[in-house]
């Protein structure tokens, strides 16, 4: 079977794409390059030991795809194409909704006339918002998102539920909680581009001196250190639970199937417990200052994952120190390839 996988050379899909070739698929990948590079390509290859078809456009661009789709005879989609800074959606709400939804669109309105179905969509906890309950399970109702990256989250998740409904198509909605890690290979991982937002990228890069210090946003939270709880989840654990999402669908013999799981470890770790496990794993010091909350920031979410081991029989089982280790890895390769 083949899989198109966009955004196939970004962080989640590379890994992806890894698990789905040790798995006997086929792949296609499109990816236009806007946040990777092209040596994942080489490095994917490295590491499975086959090399997926490669496409470097845009997904707006329908016509191309119209052609990739004439070429290839497709079984399903794994969707992880999109821009996902949180802060920029912000200043750029119309290019978020654009480049999210556009892509989204052009590839169900082939699926639709192609009679193609099986499709994965890389959803976020971002829209649980902050949950009054924890542990965040997939009955828990949904809050707006505050960012518009957020919001092509929901939306795409909504475009989904009627694209299957009326289309009898079977998709597969997937909330990822914090994806951390690098491959073990260390020849996948993380990008950063300029001054990272997310955490690990930036306890990272203070413990490689390229930040003088991680500002820890806000020690006043009603958490037990005081700082915000998140799910960090190991991005090989995430990548094999797309291949056991698509294998379900694939499998399920109705017409029509709307699957949602949240992808999360089941537990929580504050700002601090992380800076601490990084340091212990890898030996190596973060320096770091105690700063004001951050805008727009929740107190806590961790998930109740246990649907997808229930019905996936896919749990995450890396600890948080060893991907923590791969991170660092990931680093010191990234330092080395500079050189
Ligand atoms: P990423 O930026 O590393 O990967 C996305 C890839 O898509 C990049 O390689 C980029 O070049 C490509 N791309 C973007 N727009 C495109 C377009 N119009 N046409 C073709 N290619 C395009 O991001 P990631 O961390 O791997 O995230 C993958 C998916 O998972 C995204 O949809 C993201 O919103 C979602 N997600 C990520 C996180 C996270 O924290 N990393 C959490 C929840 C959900
Ligand atoms: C984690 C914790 C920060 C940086 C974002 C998106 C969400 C989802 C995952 C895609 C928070 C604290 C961070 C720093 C810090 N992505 N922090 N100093 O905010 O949980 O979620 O990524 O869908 O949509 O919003 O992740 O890594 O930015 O922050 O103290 O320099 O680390 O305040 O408590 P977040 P994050």
């Amino acid at each position: 079977m083949t899989i198109l996988v966009t955004g196939g050379l970004g962080y989640i899909g590379s890994h992806t794409v890894v698990e789905l070739l040790n798995n006997n698929f086929d792949v296609v990948i499109v990816d236009d390059l806007s946040n990777s590079e092209k040596f994942i390509l080489d490095n994917i290859e490295k590491v499975a030991g086959k090399k997926p078809v490669f496409y470097p456009f845009d997904l707006k661009r329908r016509d191309l795809l119209k052609q990739l789709l004439d070429a290839h005879q497709i079984d399903g989609c794994i969707n992880f194409a999109a821009f996902k800074a949180v802060g920029e959606s912000q200043e750029k709400p119309i290019d978020y909704y654009e480049n999210n939804l556009f892509s989204l669109i052009n590839i169900l309105q082939e699926f639709k006339e192609r009679n193609i179905s099986n499709f994965i969509f890389s959803s976020s906890c971002t829209v649980y918002g902050q949950a009054d309950q924890m542990p965040i399970d997939e009955n828990t109702p949904l809050k707006t998102p505050e960012s518009s990256y957020g919001k092509t989250k929901q939306m795409g998740e909504e475009i989904l539920m009627d694209f299957s409904n009326a289309h009898h198509k079977k998709v597969s909605l997937l909330r990822y909680f914090n994806p951390i890690g690098a491959h073990p290979s260390a020849l996948l991982g993380e990008l950063p581009i300029g001054i990272p937002n997310n955490l690990i990228p930036y306890v990272t890069q203070t413990a490689a001196g390229i930040r003088e210090k991680l500002s820890v946003w806000g020690d006043d939270y009603p958490t037990p250190d005081g700082t915000a709880i998140r799910d960090y989840i190991y991005v090989v654990d995430l990548a094999k639970a797309h291949v056991k999402a698509l294998q379900k669908l694939i499998a399920d013999s109705s017409e029509t199937v709307i699957d949602v799981y949240n992808l999360g470890t089941g537990k929580g770790s504050s700002v601090l417990e992380v800076v601490h496990a990084f340091e212990k794993a890898n030996n190596v010091e973060v320096p770091y200052q105690i700063c004001d909350r951050r805008a727009g920031d929740i107190t806590i979410a961790y998930a109740n994952a246990d649907k997808a081991e229930r019905e996936l029989g896919w749990k995450a089982d890396t600890s948080l120190e060893e991907a923590l280790r791969t991170t660092w890895e990931w680093q010191k390769y990234l330092e080395e390839r500079a050189r």
